[in-house]
């Protein structure tokens, strides 16, 4: 699937597969961050989850990173934006308080790499927050089986197996499941 030529509908549609549940757990997750932190969203498109972000909390340090140009034109200006893939961040280490994957995790080619390079590029004590579809139900295998239909990667997890890969990397993990959606809130 090209996302080049997809930014107008994720402009104009990609917030609709945000519900409300998921943006409160964004929101908990933002509290206690202080002024001027910064964040790193990848797999960005539009910058969908940061401008949720910026509405809870606008004084963060925001990075959007994506490989589809297209998608990264229709971002907000207060997002600075980086061509790239989550396996090979264009960053040094530990340069960010904060990584967020909004339904991106599963597009990644090889999840590990990408999993190895939020490490390399988190402070100590930096955090983590994906929100991605859990294969484990009817509708989100069934995405899964669409998307490797269109050729996608559909690296989709089930959120406790997601929990023991993100423990294996040295984050304490805390999982919220919202019917076929979770979100998880991890720490370094
Ligand atoms: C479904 S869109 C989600 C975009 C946005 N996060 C949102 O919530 O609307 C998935 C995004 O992942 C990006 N993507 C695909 N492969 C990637 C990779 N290896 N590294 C980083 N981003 C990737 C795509 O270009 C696309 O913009």
């Amino acid at each position: 699937m090209s996302f080049n030529n997809l930014g107008f509908i994720f402009k104009h549609f990609g917030s609709l597969v945000y519900s409300k549940p998921i943006l409160d757990d964004l929101c908990v997750f933002l509290r206690g961050f202080t002024d001027k932190e910064s964040v790193l969203d990848i797999g960005a498109g539009t910058g969908v989850m940061s401008e949720f972000a910026y509405r809870c909390n606008d004084a963060l340090k925001y990075t959007a990173l994506d490989p589809a140009e297209g998608m990264l034109k229709y971002a907000p200006p207060y997002l600075e934006i980086h061509v790239g893939v989550a396996e090979a961040l264009p960053f040094e280490k530990e340069s960010f308080d904060a990584v967020f994957m909004g339904e991106s995790l599963h597009h990644f080619n090889d999840p590990d790499a990408a999993f190895r390079e939020v490490v390399r590029v988190l402070k100590k004590g930096g955090r983590l927050f994906i929100y991605d579809f859990d294969k484990g139900t009817f509708l989100g295998k069934s995405i899964c089986r669409m998307e490797k239909l269109f050729g996608e990667p559909a690296n989709f997890y089930e959120p406790s197996v997601l929990q023991e890969v993100l423990e294996g990397y040295g984050f304490t993990v805390q999982i919220n499941k919202h019917k076929w959606r979770y979100t998880v809130s991890a720490t370094l």
